[in-house]
């Protein structure tokens, strides 16, 4: 699907991101690490390119700055041998709507859905023009899930999920293949960063576990892959109820439940 190319990921220091690392060194591709952490960053290209003898260079961006997103933009737009591009780097805030700060929301928002978004637009029309090429963007179930109590993060991952699904209908008849991928839960350090003991839950997966089903996923060319989900009957009528509801929408008038009762 994606030669032998170089595969650009956010948030590889750690988590799952660094699990996209570990798998794509091992299916030869060169890398581009983009995170923070310079030194878990370089501790893991050197060790992938022992491992595996492929080149990995680092990225030390703070997706949340203007200029260093630029930066990791603009090489995306440059570097004809990346053609691929991992959105991973996120972050989760616990807390109700009310408790959390306006300033930790702005961060989460640039982070989980500006920057993915703004990396995603810089490479696009590359890709397209190749007519080859991947995007790979993590969402999560909590974005289909608005009971969870999770309101902003699961915002920022339904729009992860609409953009992917919008930009495969737009991208996939060019030849470029796009993935949202929607973890449940994942022992990763997401949990105490934000402050939440991971080892205090259940029916929590491995990040490797996570990866390697998402990578069966990307091999099959699917649109949406949803790892926990053990009956994918419920996807698919979800989405054939979802898409019902579409040609119901051009109306000159509204529904009769909306009409004036007087009239
Ligand atoms: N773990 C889960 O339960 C779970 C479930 C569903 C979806 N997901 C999604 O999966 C993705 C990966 O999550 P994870 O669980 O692997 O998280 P993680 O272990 O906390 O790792 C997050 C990665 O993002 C990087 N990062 C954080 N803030 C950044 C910033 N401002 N600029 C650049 N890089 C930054 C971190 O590196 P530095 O600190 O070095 O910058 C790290 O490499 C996220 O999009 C997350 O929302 C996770």
């Amino acid at each position: 699907m994606t030669d032998n190319v170089t595969v650009l990921i956010t948030g590889a220091s750690t988590g799952i991101g660094a699990i996209y690392a570990d798998r794509f060194a091992s299916r030869g591709h060169n890398l581009v690490l983009v995170a923070r952490d310079a030194a878990r960053l370089e501790a893991l290209a050197k060790k992938l390119q022992a491992q595996y003898g492929v080149e990995a260079e680092i990225i030390l961006a703070d997706l949340t700055q203007a200029g260093e997103l630029d930066a990791v933009a603009q090489r995306l737009r440059d570097d004809r041998r990346i053609g691929v591009l991992v959105n991973n780097a996120g972050m989760s805030l616990s807390g109700s709507f009310i408790s959390q700060t306006s300033a930790d929301i702005n961060r989460m928002v640039a982070l989980n859905l500006s920057a993915a978004l703004t990396l995603a637009h810089a490479v696009a029309p590359r890709l397209a023009a190749a007519g080859k090429g991947s995007i790979i963007n993590l969402s999560s179930v909590v974005g289909l899930a608005p009971e969870f109590g999770m309101t902003v993060y699961g915002a920022t991952k339904a729009f992860i999920l609409f953009l992917s699904q919008g930009l495969s209908i737009e991208l996939g008849p060019q030849g470029v293949y796009v993935q949202a991928v929607l973890p449940a839960a994942t022992r990763t350090e997401i949990w105490q960063r934000s402050g939440v003991d991971v080892n205090a839950m259940s029916g929590v997966m491995d990040a490797d576990e996570l990866v390697d089903a998402a990578l069966v996923g990307y091999d099959r060319g699917e649109p949406v892959t949803i790892p926990p989900l053990y009956d994918e009957h419920q996807w698919t009528v979800n989405e054939q109820s979802r898409q019902a509801m579409l040609p119901g929408f051009s109306q000159q008038h509204p529904a009769p439940r909306y009409r004036n009762s007087s009239e």
